[in-house]
């Protein structure tokens, strides 16, 4: 790839157009909100935008790391984090809706629905996974926990994006093309993380992996 892009990309500057462009869809709920256009059901169209772009925000966190290999661009690393940390920002409105605005604060009808309705199991199997992901990107929690382990937990980013699927296949009533499509790059980005594994020449060490994760978490 161009010199040109790897500079932009590597540059100082760059990281502030990109969060604010990852706040662009709360941007739009906001507007629409303030000008009374959340459709005939706010709710649901909240609860279906927050929750369409977390599993967006998810399937792009994971191909960040084939995309930097693939399209030899390592400086893209420097923007997973925030990348995650958007996934379970969207993630948390989405459970902050449901439980704020569609169950209102109903605990035991919530746990019902946990128990009971297999979407909602396995969206909250899918969001709960994000929790220690998000408590411990910093990079005293790298240090903390050592390469292998926080790798290790990092990797939970693959079962939260398939319980994530499995939730959005659950839940829809008959066209099923939008979570199989995602499901689809779920499954493609996980092959292409095994093959770039098993072609890498040597196995690395955990704290040559972590290297730019830790740079990234240091300088914010
Ligand atoms: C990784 C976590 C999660 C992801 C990726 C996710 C993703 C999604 C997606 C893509 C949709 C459909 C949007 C559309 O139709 O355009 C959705 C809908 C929904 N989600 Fe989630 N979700 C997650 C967690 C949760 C949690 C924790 C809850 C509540 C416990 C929840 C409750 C709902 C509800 C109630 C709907 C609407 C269902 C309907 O319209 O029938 N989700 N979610």
């Amino acid at each position: 790839m161009g010199a040109g892009v790897r500079r932009v990309l590597g540059s100082k500057w760059t990281k502030l157009p990109v969060f604010i462009l990852c706040l662009v869809p709360l941007g739009r709920l906001v507007w629409r909100a303030l000008h009374h256009h959340l459709t005939a059901n706010p709710i649901e169209f909240i609860t279906h935008q927050t929750g369409d772009w977390t599993l967006i925000f998810i399937v792009v966190t994971l191909a960040v790391t084939p995309a930097r290999k693939l399209l030899r661009l390592p400086e893209l690393i420097r923007f997973r984090r925030m990348l995650g940390l958007f996934a379970f920002f969207y993630g948390f409105l989405h459970f902050s809706t449901w439980i704020g605005l569609d169950k209102f604060f109903d605990w035991s009808e919530m746990l019902h629905d946990v128990r009971k309705r297999p979407f909602i199991t396995a969206g909250f199997t899918g969001f709960t996974l994000m929790i220690p992901l998000a408590l411990t990107s910093t990079a005293g929690w790298i240090r903390r926990l050592g390469g292998k382990r926080w790798l290790a937990l990092h990797r939970l980013i693959y079962l939260t994006a398939i319980a994530g699927v499995v939730h959005y296949y659950w839940l829809v009533k008959s066209d099923v093309r939008k979570p199989v499509f995602y499901g689809a790059l779920v499954v493609l980005l996980l092959l292409l993380r095994i093959g770039l594994w098993l072609g890498s020449r040597r196995p690395k060490q955990a704290a040559e992996v972590l290297k730019p994760e830790l740079t990234t978490a240091e300088t914010g």
